[in-house]
């Protein structure tokens, strides 16, 4: 076998092996779709977040923290004490399911060193 060959089949298997990594890539990005308009992540309850939460102000306030469950939960109260959020009724749990899934604490947010959760 000559040297060319021998190159263009590594070339070959080069690509075979890096094409489907990037579309597995792009699979991991299609995986969190966002709104064009909002900028929220759109998953499963997030028209109803979109309903109630960016009535006042815009999406910056939670897309941009990181908070667990418990946290989210006294973030909805200081609304509803402090700046008129009405009562949410069954539509809470969900909407809290979507923030702690899409806007939750991962793994990394739990080291101390690299950020503070706001409300503890
Ligand atoms: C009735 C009006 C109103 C609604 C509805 C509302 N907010 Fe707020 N929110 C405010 C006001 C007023 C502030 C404080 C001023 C600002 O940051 O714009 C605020 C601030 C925030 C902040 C920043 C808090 C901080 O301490 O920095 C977060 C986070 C937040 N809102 C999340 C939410 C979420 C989540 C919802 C939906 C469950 C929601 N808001 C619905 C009025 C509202």
């Amino acid at each position: 076998m000559s040297i060319r060959i021998l190159v263009a089949s590594l070339i070959g298997l080069l690509a075979l092996i890096a094409i489907p990594a990037s579309l597995l890539a792009a699979g991991d990005e299609a995986e969190k779709k966002t709104d064009p308009v909002s900028g929220m992540v759109i998953d499963e309850h997030w028209d109803l977040v979109r309903a109630n939460c960016i009535v006042c102000h815009s999406t910056k306030g939670f897309t941009q923290i990181r908070l667990d469950r418990k946290n989210w939960e006294k973030i909805i109260r200081l609304m509803q004490e402090k700046n008129g959020l009405w009562p949410l009724g069954e539509m809470e749990p969900k909407i809290l399911d979507y923030l702690e899934k899409n806007y939750g604490l991962t793994e990394e947010h739990h080291n101390p060193k690299i950020r503070r959760p706001l409300l503890d």
